[in-house]
C-alpha cells in the first residue's frame, strides 16, 4: 500500500541524553500537531534530525528502533553538519534573505556545499524508504533542494513542498549566488506550496526570469513535465488551544498571575528569539507609549517571552544582548517598587503556561518585521473564548492577510505602533468582543486539519492533471 512520507529538517519529538538515557519530548509545533494524525497512520513515515548530534553507530541504531515504533526515521547530522547547514547556509544564508535582510546574509561557498550535501544525505535516507508509487511531502527553507534530488531518483512519484517562510521578491532572491541551484531543486516538486498569494507571486516571478519558465493560473510548464505552485495559509489546531484554555488547570493559573499583576493591563508579546520578530523595536515603542502616556504607569505591564533560539548564529547572540539591555534600560527608567513595566521571561514554557498568559492579556502585541504566518496570534485569538481581547498585528505577517479585523500595523511605524497600543488599551468591550468573534470563526474553520486536507487534495489533483495533459 502506498505511504505518505512527511520530511522536514526536525522531527517532531526532541531528543535528549539524560544519565545515559534516551528521553523523546514529543514536539508542541503546529506543523507536528497538524500532521500527527497523519503519519503515526498505518506505514506512514516522518523522517528529519532529531535534534541531538549522535556519533556512536550503536546508539543511532538504538534510536532508530526507537523512533520506528512511532512510524519516525531519523537523520543523523554531524556537529559539522550541524554548523555549516544548519546554523551555516539554512540560518545565516537563507533565513535573513527570504526575511528581507539580505543585509545579514553570509555568502560562502563551503556552507552552500555542505547544504547540497545534507539534502542529499535526506535524499539517500528517503529512498532507502521509499516506493515509487509513495507520496513525499517535504516541509521548509533547510531542504529546497530535496524534491528535485528525489524526483532524479524516483521520477513518478508524487512530491509535494511547503515553504513556511515567506519567499522573497525577485529583487532579493536574485542577490543568492545559489538562486538559479535553488530553484532548480524546488521545481523538482509537483506542488510548491507557500502561505500567502504574495510568496507564491514572488516565486512564479523568480522562476520566470531566473529559470525562465512562464506560468499560466500556477501551472508552470517544464516542457517534460508540470507543477502547480499554490497558496494555503496554515491555520492552528483551533479546538486544541480552545480546550485549553478553558481547563481548569488554565483557568488556576490565570488567576495566580493575575493576583500578581494587581490591576495591570496586561500587554502580551511571544516570539522566538528572531531579528525578524522585530522584538527590539516592539520594546522601543512600548517606551516610547510609557513617554507618551504616563497616566498608564503603574496600570499597564508588559508581558514578554523570548524563547531561546539558534543561539550558536552570531546575529541571534547580538540580539540577545541588545534585548537584555534594551528592557533593562526601560524598566530602569520607569520601575517602581510596585511596578515594573516589562516582565521578561527567556526561555521555552509549556502550553499550559502560554495558554494562562493568552488568557489574561487584554492585547497581544505581535509585530514581525517578517514572518511567513505567525502561529501566536492564531493561538492568542483561540484562546479567548467570549472574553474580551484585542490583537495588534503586523502587516508583515502572513496572517495579517486573513485577520483583518486585527489592528494592523506596519512595525517600522513606530507612531502607528503607540497609536495603536492606546487604542486597544481604551477600546470598548463590546467592539473587542466582535472583532474576535469574527476571527475565531475563521481560524475554526481554516484550521490546521483543514489545510493538510486541502494541501493533500490538491497534490492528488496536480496527479490526475499531470496524467491527463501527458495523454492529451
Ligand atoms: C521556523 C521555521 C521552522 C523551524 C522553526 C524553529 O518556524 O519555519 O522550519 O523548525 O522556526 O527553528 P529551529 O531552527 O529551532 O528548527
Amino acid at each position: 500500500m502506498a505511504k505518505l512520507i512527511i520530511v522536514s529538517n526536525r522531527l517532531p519529538v526532541k531528543l535528549q541524553e539524560k544519565e545515559g538515557k534516551m528521553t523523546y519530548k514529543p514536539s508542541e509545533g503546529g506543523l507536528a500537531t497538524g500532521l500527527g494524525s497523519i503519519y503515526k497512520k498505518d506505514d506512514n513515515l516522518w523522517i528529519g534530525w532529531p535534534g541531538m548530534v549522535v556519533e556512536n553507530p550503536e546508539k543511532q541504531q538504538q534510536i532508530a528502533v526507537d523512533l520506528h515504533d512511532e512510524n519516525m526515521h531519523p537523520v543523523f547530522l554531524t556537529e559539522t553538519e550541524i554548523r555549516e547547514f544548519y546554523e551555516g547556509f539554512s540560518n545565516e544564508t537563507l533565513w535573513p534573505t527570504f526575511h528581507y535582510f539580505s543585509q545579514y546574509a553570509v555568502y560562502d561557498q563551503q556552507l552552500w556545499e555542505t547544504y547540497v550535501a545534507v539534502n542529499q544525505k535526506y535524499c539517500d535516507v528517503i529512498l532507502e524508504q521509499a516506493e515509487p508509487e509513495d507520496t513525499i511531502w517535504i516541509h521548509d527553507y533547510q531542504l529546497l533542494l530535496l524534491a528535485s534530488m528525489l524526483r532524479e531518483r524516483l521520477p513518478d512519484a508524487t512530491i509535494g513542498f511547503f515553504l513556511h517562510i515567506p519567499f522573497p521578491s525577485y529583487e532579493v532572491f536574485r542577490l543568492l549566488p545559489w538562486r538559479k541551484e535553488i530553484l532548480d531543486g524546488m521545481v523538482g516538486a509537483d506542488l510548491v506550496g507557500f502561505h500567502t498569494y504574495d510568496d507564491m507571486r514572488h516565486f512564479l516571478s523568480s522562476v520566470n526570469r531566473i529559470l525562465g519558465h512562464g506560468s499560466m493560473h500556477g501551472w508552470i510548464n517544464m516542457g517534460s513535465r508540470s507543477l502547480l505552485v499554490d497558496s494555503f495559509p496554515m491555520g492552528i489546531d483551533y479546538d486544541k488551544y480552545a480546550e485549553i484554555a478553558d481547563s481548569d488547570e488554565v483557568k488556576k493559573r490565570e488567576k495566580v498571575y493575575r493576583n500578581n499583576l494587581s490591576d495591570q493591563k496586561i500587554v502580551l508579546s511571544i516570539d522566538r528569539l528572531d531579528y525578524s520578530k522585530g522584538i527590539p523595536q516592539r520594546l522601543r515603542a512600548f517606551e516610547l507609549f510609557l513617554e507618551q502616556y504616563p497616566e498608564f504607569h503603574e496600570k499597564v505591564t508588559l508581558v514578554m517571552l523570548v524563547v531561546p533560539s539558534r543561539d550558536a548564529v552570531e546575529k541571534y547572540k547580538e540580539l540577545k544582548e541588545e534585548v537584555d539591555e534594551l528592557v533593562g534600560r526601560i524598566n530602569g527608567r520607569y520601575s517602581r517598587i510596585t511596578w515594573n513595566p516589562i516582565q521578561y521571561f527567556y526561555r521555552s514554557y509549556p502550553i499550559e503556561t502560554l495558554s494562562a498568559f493568552y488568557r489574561m492579556a487584554d492585547v497581544a502585541l505581535v509585530t514581525p518585521m517578517r514572518d511567513g504566518m505567525n502561529l501566536v496570534c492564531k493561538e492568542y485569538v483561540a484562546s479567548k473564548h467570549n472574553d474580551p481581547g484585542v490583537l495588534i498585528l503586523s502587516e508583515m505577517a502572513g496572517a495579517s492577510k486573513e485577520l483583518s479585523e486585527a489592528i494592523l500595523i506596519n512595525p517600522n511605524d513606530i507612531n502607528q505602533v503607540v497609536a495603536s497600543m492606546h487604542k486597544a488599551l481604551t477600546m470598548p468591550e463590546e467592539e473587542q468582543k466582535a472583532c474576535m468573534s469574527r476571527m475565531q470563526e475563521s481560524l475554526k474553520r481554516y484550521n490546521i486539519h483543514h489545510w493538510v486536507g486541502i494541501y493533500m487534495d490538491r497534490l492528488n489533483y496536480v496527479k490526475i492533471k499531470q496524467m491527463s495533459m501527458a495523454t492529451s
